[in-house]
């Protein structure tokens, strides 16, 4: 199991003068100078140009631009499903930018949580195994691996749902136990590609509220792309990549919060529409 979370938050005390820098966490992300060249035949595209980025345990960032400028490239890099071209990334500590196919999908199991656009779960088995297969993967034995799926599926406002296949579950839910699959690892990070791409926009703030509350009562690392900024307001930090480069990187003022937005929705409870 990974915790990336090495220093303890310093506990001030009246009266002690801070005599020693707060050392400062180690990265859960580092890219330095980051190229990807895709090789199409005699065509070379050069997705990234030059990206060099730190994300800090606990941060929860944004990544935008236009369509391709390199987000999912970059994803795509900092989930180990692809190598750069050059330049290093340090993933919680370990250079993975030179590891074999098979070294990345360990770290991949071990350390990073997935959430897609398209939800991408197994239609033929029940929510439950959806979220217990990651821990299959990493030889959990089986009563944890259900302990640990029924607690997931619960943090995510789907206990009583866990039978349930995905055709039976809403959107919304579906993305639910794509979050739940991605947690149950324990992972340094979490990324997430357009995850509410396929959502209308109340169930969009439900997925968002959820991140939110993952990042700040779990401290878990959460990467996310969006196209759209009222999504990207809900993250501390945004990143715009543009030509395969980074064109700015703020942190934001207000976070949107998502719990207290939904109070003033209407619910239109997606547990009310399937007959059961
Ligand atoms: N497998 C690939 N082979 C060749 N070129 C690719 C490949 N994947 C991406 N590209 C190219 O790399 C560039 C960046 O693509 P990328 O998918 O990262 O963009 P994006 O920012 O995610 O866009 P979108 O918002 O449309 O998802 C584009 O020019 C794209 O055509
Ligand atoms: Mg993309």
């Amino acid at each position: 199991m990974s915790t990336t979370f090495a220093v303890e938050p310093q506990e001030l005390q009246p009266g002690v003068a801070l005599a020693m820098p707060v050392p400062e966490a180690q990265p859960v992300i580092q890219l330095d100078h980051i190229h990807k060249i895709y090789t199409m035949g005699d065509v070379e595209v050069h997705a990234l140009r030059g990206v060099s980025l730190t994300i800090r345990p606990g941060e929860f960032v944004a990544i935008m631009g236009a369509s391709g400028s390199g987000k999912s490239t970059t994803m795509n890099i900092l989930g180990c499903l692809d190598r750069p071209t050059r330049g290093t990334y340090i993933l919680d500590g370990e250079d993975v930018s030179q590891m074999s196919k098979d070294e990345r999908a360990d770290i991949r199991c071990q350390k990073i949580g997935f959430v897609f656009q398209g939800f991408n779960l197994l239609s033929r088995t029940s929510a439950l195994e959806n979220v217990e297969l990651p821990m299959l993967y990493l030889g959990v034995d089986s009563a944890q691996r259900h302990a640990r799926a029924m607690e997931a599926l619960a943090a995510v406002g789907l206990a009583g749902r866990e039978q349930n296949h995905p055709n039976q579950l809403s959107g919304g839910q579906q993305q639910r136990v794509a979050v739940a699959r991605s947690l149950v690892n324990h992972p340094a990070l979490i990324l997430a590609d357009e995850p509410t791409g396929n959502l209308d926009s109340r169930t969009s703030v439900e997925v968002m509220e959820i991140f939110q509350r993952l990042n700040r009562e779990r401290g878990i690392t959460l990467v996310l792309v969006t196209h759209e900024h009222d999504i990207a307001e809900y993250a501390d930090r945004i990143i715009v990549f543009k030509d395969g480069k980074i064109k700015s990187d703020h942190a934001v003022e207000n976070p949107r919060n998502a719990a207290e937005e939904l109070k003033n929705l209407p619910v239109i409870s997606d547990d009310d529409d399937d007959e059961e």
